[in-house]
């Protein structure tokens, strides 16, 4: 059994490793200011600190308290429109919230940090075809490069400290908990899953698929989505490469799924029709964005379990559903 520290682990994805490092029997402390987390996606009898990272001494308390194996560091502003319209912020709080973590954990003799990275630090290629991990990123939006400067910093209290960090870069996290207890459940919601699906439940107007006039085979922007029960496998796997160093990992299916597809899908899930309507471009969203996991594959072993884009698309569809308030409800 050891002992985890996972920040953000009331949120998407952060709650889906929670479980699954529970579930394992391993002990696990959530640390999770509450903002966009959800106190009902924590398991009972998991300790969890509702504090922001921001606070360097409820971070020391942690430390104090506890001898942690490793952490997984989830908890961070996501969304790259937001980003764009507050650059400042995004930098100062990822990467100072970032800093104040990784301080506390070398300071606290926790020296293995996994860190949820992002694809948005790439420029995808103009030719659609798959990030390969050795691509070199080059952000196009304020969120990919506060989460670039982190990486960046952590090499550095790599070489300084022994402080081993594996950044793993996702794709588009989607899907559920296949038991239901777990869900997507964001304030605002913006992605593109949960609105088609409460769209087609007519809990909000009909999706706005925004560009129908990309260079893709049905006009759609493409993406990787990849179940965020995969995602927390892989967040597991990454331990067995960081004990030989830091490492940096790309995890994605290799599958690109336009818009329209997922409509599609979330019609066939459901047997309703999804009521959607064309609108301009996002701004600073690629038409392709797909990920190769190859050299996490070949150095870990793990495997995405999802491969069917409906069986990922029924869980979202079951949870939402049931969870009309999503947690609140
Ligand atoms: N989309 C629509 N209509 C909507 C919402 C989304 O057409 O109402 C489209 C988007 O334009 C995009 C696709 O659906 O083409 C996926 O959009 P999401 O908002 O679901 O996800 P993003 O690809 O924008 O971003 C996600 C995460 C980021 C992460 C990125 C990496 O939110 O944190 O994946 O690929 F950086």
């Amino acid at each position: 059994m050891s002992t985890y520290l996972v920040t953000g682990g009331a949120g998407f994805i952060g709650s889906h490793l929670v479980k699954l490092l529970h579930g394992q029997g391993h002990h696990v402390v959530v640390v999770d200011n509450l903002r966009q987390g959800h106190r009902e996606a924590v398991p009972s009898g998991i300790e969890l600190v509702a504090a922001d990272l921001a606070d360097r001494a409820a971070l020391d308390a942690v430390f104090a308290r506890h001898k942690f194996d490793a952490l997984f560091h989830f908890a961070a502003l996501s969304l790259v429109g937001e980003s764009m319209r507050e650059p400042l912020r995004y930098c100062r709080e990822n990467l100072g919230n970032a800093m104040n973590l990784a301080e506390a954990a070398v300071a606290g003799n926790c020296l293995r940090f996994v860190l949820s990275s992002t694809a948005a630090l790439f420029n995808p290629p103009q030719d659609g075809s798959a990030i390969a991990a050795d691509a070199l990123p080059d952000p196009q939006n304020a969120y990919g490069d506060s989460k670039l400067l982190i990486e960046r910093a952590l090499s550095w209290a790599d070489q300084a400290h022994g402080l081993r960090f594996a950044a793993l870069r996702y794709f588009n996290a989607a899907g559920c908990d296949a038991d239901g207890a777990l869900g997507e459940d964001h304030d605002p919601e913006t992605h593109l899953i949960p609105l088609t699906i409460d769209a087609t439940l007519g809990r909000r107007p009909p999706l706005s698929v925004f560009g129908t006039d990309y260079p893709t085979r049905d006009g759609t922007a493409i993406r990787d989505y990849i179940h965020v029960d995969d995602l927390a496998a892989a967040h597991l796997a990454v331990l067995e490469p960081l004990e030989r160093g830091s490492c940096r990992y790309n995890l994605g299916t290799g599958r690109g799924t336009t818009v329209q597809e997922i409509i599609d899908s979330v019609q066939r899930v459901s047997g309703r029709p999804v009521p959607v309507v064309a609108a301009p471009r996002r701004a600073g969203d690629p038409a392709v964005l797909v990920a190769s996991s190859e050299r996490f594959q070949k150095d870990t072993g793990w495997t995405p379990r999802w491969g069917e884009l409906d069986d990922l698309v029924a869980t979202a569809w079951h949870w939402r559903e049931k969870h009309p308030g999503g947690y609140a409800g």
